[in-house]
């Protein structure tokens, strides 16, 4: 089978389509053909070479977290899904048996890592992992949901975001961003977001976003922000600068959702207005299994239409992640091996 691999760590020219041999299903596993694998920003930190999780003794390497396909194969005790099953992958790998594999919820798994393995034609999967796709829901859809809308959907619902709140997303035409203004369209809450592009801006707008402010400048954002008031949530996935702009335009009592460094990995926090505003800053890292579940369940109810910019063949996966880095793209970009 074909896989599109990591040859280089050096960014986009850094991927290469080779030669593997098709997987066989341990006891456990299913094999699943792989239609469709939506890419995220964690693959483009392990290509670019800044992941403490692969270095050049790992190469080829060959990630991709989000697959959607038909199951091919299964191994020996699989009884759950069959050949021939549409399926959708949570990638999440947990131990099983620390205290949150336990009661939950399995994102805090002490040993919490993610699958890797999607950018291929077929993918070796763990079958417990595997979620059944309704016939309405494409798998090019659903292949966008199990990293970015999974965090999000996570990270509103530890911000306790309900409807009439305004949730501030600097950030918004992304995975994550576009994510989470559709999902806070879907809780009836109101959203304030950012980006450097006046074009993809009015793009999310379509999409539900009440209130797009084009700038990188935080001074600016933040009196922009506060034109309208603070804001009872902030949904961060970028870091750096942003953690400090999140948190002064952050009503008394409100909370901050972290997920991701893409500004930066250090930010500053006003200590005081912490305290005395009684803010919250928490972090976060995707969601449960269930979630993934629920999220599936609103596409297929029409309640949500994830956003897939555009899909690319295995043989120009170099591409999509060129679109990446160059922030062309609105929501998601999906390989379709
Ligand atoms: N912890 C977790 O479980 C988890 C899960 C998913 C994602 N993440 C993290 O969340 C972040 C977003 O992931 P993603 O897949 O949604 O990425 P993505 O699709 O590439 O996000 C693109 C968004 O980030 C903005 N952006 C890009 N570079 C920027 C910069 N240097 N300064 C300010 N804004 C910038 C873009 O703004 P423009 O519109 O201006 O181009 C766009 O809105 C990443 O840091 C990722 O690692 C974490
Ligand atoms: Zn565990």
């Amino acid at each position: 089978m074909r896989a599109a691999a990591f040859t280089d760590l050096i960014g986009p020219d850094g991927v290469s389509v080779i030669d593997r041999p098709t997987p066989e299903p341990e006891p456990g596993e299913a094999v699943v053909d792989v239609e469709a694998c939506s890419i995220n920003r964690h693959d483009l930190w392990i290509l670019e070479g800044d992941s403490a999780m692969v270095d050049a003794a790992d190469l080829p390497f060959v990630t991709g977290l989000d697959v959607a396909g038909v199951v091919s194969d299964v191994g020996e005790g699989v009884s759950d899904v069959a050949p021939g099953d549409r399926v959708l992958l949570c990638p999440n790998e947990t131990c099983g048996t620390c205290r949150f594999c336990r009661e939950g919820p399995e994102n805090l798994c002490e040993q919490f890592s993610l699958y890797h393995g999607g950018l291929a034609e077929a993918a070796r999967v763990r079958a417990d992992r595997l979620v059944p796709l309704p016939d309405g829901v494409p798998t090019t859809d659903a292949a966008a949901l199990p990293t970015a809308y999974v965090t999000a959907f996570r990270m509103l619902q530890r911000a306790d975001v309900g409807p009439g709140d305004r949730v501030f997303v600097p950030g918004a035409t992304g995975g994550v961003g576009v994510a989470a203004i559709q999902l806070c369209d879907v809780l009836g809450a109101r959203t304030v977001g950012t980006s450097s592009s006046a074009s993809k801006l009015e793009r999310v707008r379509e999409l539900g976003l009440d209130r797009g402010i084009r700038s990188t400048d935080t001074d600016e954002i933040r009196e922009r922000v506060e034109e309208e008031g603070k804001v009872d949530a902030v949904v961060n996935h970028l870091g750096g600068e942003f953690t400090g702009l999140g948190q002064s335009v952050l009503r008394r009592g409100g909370t901050m959702v972290i997920c991701g460094r893409t500004a930066g990995g250090e930010s500053t926090i006003k200590v005081a207005d912490l305290f005395l505003r009684h803010k919250r800053v928490v972090g976060s890292t995707m969601g449960t299994q269930n979630d993934l579940r629920r999220l599936v369940d609103l596409v297929a109810a029409g309640d949500l239409s994830p956003v897939v910019d555009e899909t690319y063949p295995l043989d120009e996966t170099g591409a999509a992640f060129e679109a990446m880095q160059e922030r062309e793209s609105v929501g998601k970009l999906v390989i379709t091996p």
